[in-house]
């Protein structure tokens, strides 16, 4: 027996074959079919590539000098290899070739020549840096910068080189190419960390800090959060809202382009810097991420428990009397009520601003602030006043659907529940589509309410806007939000997926124009156009929004534009998606683990009087005629999503800008460090 066993059974040393075996020919399958190394250029297949690098550095560079180089739209690969060193042996040194420049310039002194400002420039940055070294405020890294250009053409790769040669060359910044060394080159700027080439220069950290090369523009700061990744060149896109001229920020895009995935993923990353947000959220779609930051979440509809009364009058902020507030106040009720009746005439709105007076002044509400404690009258006190009105019969019929009709409970109630802080949102998907206008009014005018009365930090969230826009009133309620809520330190986010409505309405363009924040998504066709006109956009922008991706397009902030892509984390995407493959998965692992996982929570059970339920796992309910949302396409995205992808730089430039106390366009002086 024993004897059959050897027989069948492979050797160990057989076994080792065969997989040395398997990997060569794995090998094989990824490598190129040639490969040919020349003097001053490799060639890989049909692909000519060369390796330069930098071997000086003037005394002065500005910060983001790499930009001009890391902008330029070629195919390149750029690696930075920084070590850094110990700097005590550079304060030996450098006292050595100070004592020598000392004695040169006592030797001219002594031979009666004039002042040597060269001498003295070199003296002066010796003593300076050997300061800074031996106090431990900068350091010394040995700093190797290569670039690895890449052509088709050998003509091609030349003028390329020529064009970086050059400008950096304008910089005072002199690079060469790695002759004869071109492998060793491509190898030392391929993603492994290695330097084979090993053509460095020492730089204290200030002159570290100017090779950064993410601050291509001024859409990357030092603050905020993260929004995506800058197409162009890979860069972050980093940035803080509120340091703009005002916060807000417009999302417009076709239907499942994309555009409620990136104002969670923002409202996620805001949250954990302390700024709060409120949504108005007619999809329920966030709901899974109130649930896992632990947020409040209202669902409003004609059962709900929770209820706004429109003529609460709200706190008066700093300097307003209490004539401004009552005023503010009526002008808002008869808006809502505006749309509640589906419009007034001149004559009925005269009549209800002075019927709305009088119910508050039956509460003994008056414009003395200190009647604005008492309790607040209901839509019912109203339509009694108005009753008694001559004029009003029409006014009092439309009306009284809401105090004594089907849609009494939601609007004629006192409130009942305060606005928390975190993430607060309102679900309006469960009320019925005619009364989402009001809804979302009543709610925008309750929060706004909230929001003048206590200075936070935050971000509103309307969902959905041209629901809003398409009546007169509600849309002037949405500008004026915009207009006043920088004061506030309140950022607005508006959410649209109807372009030409939103632009078509002279409300809609001026939000535009009160949000330095823009985010285009894929557009339609016909959006397109519309779009162009507005953001004066190039032939080459209109053509990447209509070929984006899900979660692609154009970033505007103030003046600039880049071409973004909003990536989320593994983490981030579990908690914001709404594909329902995603969602559905979630829900069966926690079916499978017995117990509901606290981030992905179930949908709510469907309430009787609620015809526009749908089940949860649903693509969004479409109360207009919206395109299917195009599931398929989120998954290459997502599967991508954990691994956003890497600009080729070496390991330790991320450091580089947390030790140098260095501005942005400061200029950093280079030590004479040989
Ligand atoms: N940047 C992104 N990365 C991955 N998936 C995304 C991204 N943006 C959107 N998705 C997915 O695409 C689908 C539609 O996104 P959504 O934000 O709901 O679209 P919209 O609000 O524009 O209609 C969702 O399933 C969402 O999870
Ligand atoms: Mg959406």
């Amino acid at each position: 027996m024993p004897l059959f066993a050897k027989t069948n059974q492979p050797s160990e040393r057989q076994v080792q074959q065969r997989v040395e075996k398997a990997s060569s020919e794995l090998l094989d399958a990824i490598a190129p079919a040639s490969f040919v190394i020349n003097p001053n250029f490799v060639q890989i297949n049909e692909l000519y590539v060369r390796t330069m690098f930098v071997y000086s550095y003037p005394r002065y560079l500005n910060s983001n000098w790499m930009s001009p180089v890391v902008n330029f739209d070629v195919v390149m690969d750029i690696s930075m290899h920084i070590a850094p060193l110990d700097s005590r042996i550079f304060i030996g040194q450098m006292r050595k070739q100070q004592g020598k420049l000392e004695s040169s310039r006592q030797i001219e002194q002594e031979k009666g020549f004039v002042r040597n400002p060269e001498l003295d420039t070199a003296i002066g940055d010796i003593d300076t840096l050997r300061e800074e070294l031996q106090t431990g405020q900068q350091r010394i890294f040995k700093t190797g910068i290569y670039f690895t250009l890449y052509a088709k053409k050998l003509e091609d790769l030349n003028t390329l080189t020529d064009q970086i040669e050059s400008s950096l060359g304008g910089l005072l910044v002199n690079t060469k190419q790695s002759i004869f060394q071109m492998e060793q080159g491509l190898n030392s700027t391929l993603p492994f960390g290695i330097d084979q080439l090993n053509i460095s220069k020492n730089l204290d950290t200030n002159s570290l800090s100017t090779t950064f090369p993410f601050v291509s523009s001024t859409l990357t700061s030092n603050e905020g959060i993260l929004y995506g990744i800058n197409r162009h060149n890979n860069s972050l896109i980093l940035f803080d809202r509120f340091k703009l001229e005002n916060a807000n920020m417009v999302v417009f895009a076709k239907s499942g382009a994309g555009k409620s995935y990136a104002v969670k993923l923002e409202a996620l990353r805001s949250l954990m810097l302390g700024t709060d947000v409120i949504v108005i959220d007619p999809e329920n779609e966030y709901k899974a991420l109130s649930s896992a930051v632990g947020g409040s979440y209202f669902e409003m509809s004609l059962n709900s428990e929770k209820r706004i009364n429109p003529f609460d009058l709200p706190k008066a902020a700093q300097g307003e009397t209490g004539d401004i507030v009552l005023r503010t106040a009526v002008a808002d009720l008869t808006g809502l009520i505006a749309i509640m009746v589906g419009g007034l005439s001149p004559e009925e709105s005269a009549i209800l601003d002075k019927a709305i007076y009088e119910t508050y002044a039956l509460r003994d509400i008056t414009s003395d602030i200190r009647t604005h404690t008492n309790p607040s009258p209901l839509l019912q006190d109203l339509r009694n006043v108005l009753q008694n009105m001559s004029g009003a019969q029409s006014l009092v019929q439309r009306l009284t659907k809401y105090t004594d009709g089907s849609f009494a409970g939601l609007f004629n109630q006192p409130t009942n529940f305060e606005l928390d802080r975190g993430f607060v949102g309102f679900s309006i998907r469960n009320l019925e589509e005619q009364l989402r206008p009001v809804g979302m009014y009543m709610i925008l005018n309750y929060v706004w309410s909230k929001i003048r009365s206590e200075l936070r930090k935050r971000i509103l969230v309307i969902d959905e806007v041209w629901i809003l826009m398409q009546y007169e009133d509600s849309a002037r309620y949405v500008y004026s939000l915009a207009k006043r809520a920088r004061k506030y330190y309140l950022g607005l986010t508006t959410i649209s997926q109807d372009v030409e409505d939103v632009l078509n309405s002279q409300q809609g363009r001026a939000v535009l124009n009160n949000s330095s924040l823009q985010v285009l998504l894929k557009q339609s066709p016909t959006a397109v156009e519309k779009l162009t006109e507005v953001f004066n956009l190039t032939e080459g922008e209109k053509f990447l929004l209509l070929e984006s991706n899900v979660g692609e397009g154009l970033f505007f902030a103030g003046t600039n534009h880049v071409a973004i892509q909003i990536v989320a984390s593994y983490a981030e995407d579990q908690i914001i998606t709404t594909d329902p493959a995603q969602l559905l998965a979630a829900r069966q692992g926690e079916a499978a683990a017995g117990a509901p996982s606290q981030v992905i929570s179930p949908g709510t059970p469907p309430q009787a009087n609620a015809p526009s339920q749908i089940p949860p796992a649903q693509p969004p309910a479409s109360t207009q005629a919206a395109t299917p949302t195009p599931q398929s396409t989120s998954t290459p995205i997502s599967s991508t999503a954990p691994n956003p992808p890497q600009a080729t730089t070496s390991v330790p430039i991320q450091s580089a800008p947390a030790q140098a106390p260095a501005t942005p366009n400061q200029t950093q002086p280079i030590p004479p460090i040989k």
